[in-house]
């Protein structure tokens, strides 16, 4: 029997809020949740506890929400956790055991179930990380970072061997060095940005991270395989040629409508049917309407928002139609991650275009249509040196065929609701 543990009775005292860190949202979701849910995903638990502090407990509210048992915590880390070893003592069977600090939401299921696959070899694992800042001694005297790593959770043991080793009065709060053997443990090294929330700033910085995917430029140089037919919009532009370029150097069949044939303007669902010669596999839509904000906000608004945003609520709808497998892969733009002065309309579109993947994206994905976007730093294209009254530098921008690596790898994923980050030189 495999027991997951999430830790949750702490005070947040460096946090320092009304309600502890736990029970604040994150992306619309208790903190806690994200712990709770990945255990759920692992599947390889037969019962998961959460060690809640005594309000918490006494209310009932996480247990009833989230359909988790709940027990109560102690003073010290250390304690909410022999608190959970002896409950489970006297009320389970347990082999195994893995306890997991729910301040650390971003967290898979597949680490849980990894940890627990790797108890065969060893009785206990723990997620470290190698330093990154410099480390002295309070005294300021030199020590080599390379010599240490930092403990974080999850934290998995064979169950008998931790409970009979741990002592809740050491001062040691990784769990890890309770055991006495030590020829059996494993320091499972994650060299992947990980945190846990401690102060203000980290519940916003964890909401953005959770968001966050991004693909290096100089992989993807090959087209994925089992790419299908292909309907390209925006085919014409900088980026779109480059797109029908590399589908018709793989020998992938497309179809790249000019904008009289499609008008992404008053496009409809009913259009794209007559006009699209094979019902496709994959949509990509990289075209675009721009205008600067002295063309007038009011002015613009519908044709920028038609076409950089309607009209991918227009394809969505079609993919539906199609009753098959379809990938979407939509073009948003740096300027969705900040509103960019002078293209008001335009960042705001691409903002709300991202909104749109991320609400819809999961949803769809049920129904086997995988729906990201794409959201590259700015491209070298005629267009954009047109839209900058300065010239800029190459270096600072894009080749379209850095895209396409983006692009293909994402018309063929079998995920999503991404939103996927492409930057010059990354
Ligand atoms: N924790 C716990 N029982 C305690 C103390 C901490 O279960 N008595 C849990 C926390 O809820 C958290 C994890 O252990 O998920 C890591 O602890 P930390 O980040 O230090 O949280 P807090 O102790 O709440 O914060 P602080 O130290 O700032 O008070
Ligand atoms: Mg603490």
């Amino acid at each position: 029997m495999n027991i997951g543990v999430i830790l949750a009775a702490g005070a947040s005292e460096r946090f320092q809020s009304k309600v502890h860190k736990q029970y604040l949202k994150l992306n619309g979701k208790e903190v806690i949740y994200y712990s709770i849910s990945a255990m759920q995903e692992a599947k390889c638990f037969d019962k998961i506890i959460a060690v809640v502090d005594e309000e918490e407990y006494k209310s009932g509210y996480i247990a009833n929400k989230y359909n988790v048992l709940c027990i109560p915590g102690g003073v010290t880390r250390n304690c909410s956790i022999k608190n959970a070893l002896d409950y489970i003592r006297e009320n389970f069977s347990a082999d195994r055991v893995l306890f997991h600090d729910c301040a650390r939401p971003i967290i898979k299921g597949s680490t849980f179930s990894k940890f627990i696959s790797l108890l065969e070899d060893y009785n206990g694992i723990s997620m470290c990380t190698p330093i990154v800042d410099s480390l002295v001694t309070t005294k300021g005297d030199f020590v080599n970072r390379k010599d240490y790593y930092l403990i974080r959770t999850p934290e998995a043991f064979d169950f008998n061997t931790l409970y009979q080793d741990f002592d809740e009065t050491k001062a040691d709060t990784a769990i890890i060095n309770q055991l006495k053997e030590r020829s059996k443990i494993h320091l499972f090294q994650n060299n992947q940005f990980d945190f846990k929330i401690t102060y203000p700033e980290d519940l916003f910085l964890a909401e953005q991270l959770m968001r966050i995917n991004y693909v290096h430029t100089y992989q993807h140089k090959t087209a994925p395989m089992g790419i299908g037919r292909v309907l390209l919009l925006g085919g014409s532009g900088g980026v779109g040629q480059a797109i029908s370029n590399y589908l018709d150097k793989n020998g992938i069949e497309y179809y790249a409508p000019t904008h009289k044939e499609l008008d992404l303007f008053y496009l409809s669902v009913q259009d794209i049917i007559e006009t699209c010669p094979f019902e496709p596999d994959v949509i990509i839509n990289v075209a675009a309407a721009y205008a600067n904000d002295e063309s007038g906000l009011i002015e613009t608004f519908d044709k920028i928002f038609d076409v950089n945003l309607k009209s991918n609520l227009v394809l969505i709808e079609y993919a539906k139609t199609l009753k098959k497998p379809v990938n979407i892969v939509v073009m948003s733009s740096s300027s969705s991650t900040k509103g960019r002065e002078n293209l008001t309309n335009y960042s705001a579109a691409k903002a709300a275009l991202n909104s749109i993947v991320e609400s819809q994206g999961i949803i769809l994905a049920k129904q086997e249509i995988y729906l990201n976007a794409i959201i590259p730093e700015k491209i070298n294209t005629p267009l954009i040196q047109k839209l900058h009254k300065t010239k800029i530098n190459t270096r600072e921008l894009l080749d379209a065929e850095e895209v396409i690596g983006a692009v293909m790898a994402y018309a063929a994923i079998k995920e999503g609701g991404k939103l996927v980050h492409v930057r010059k030189g990354l």
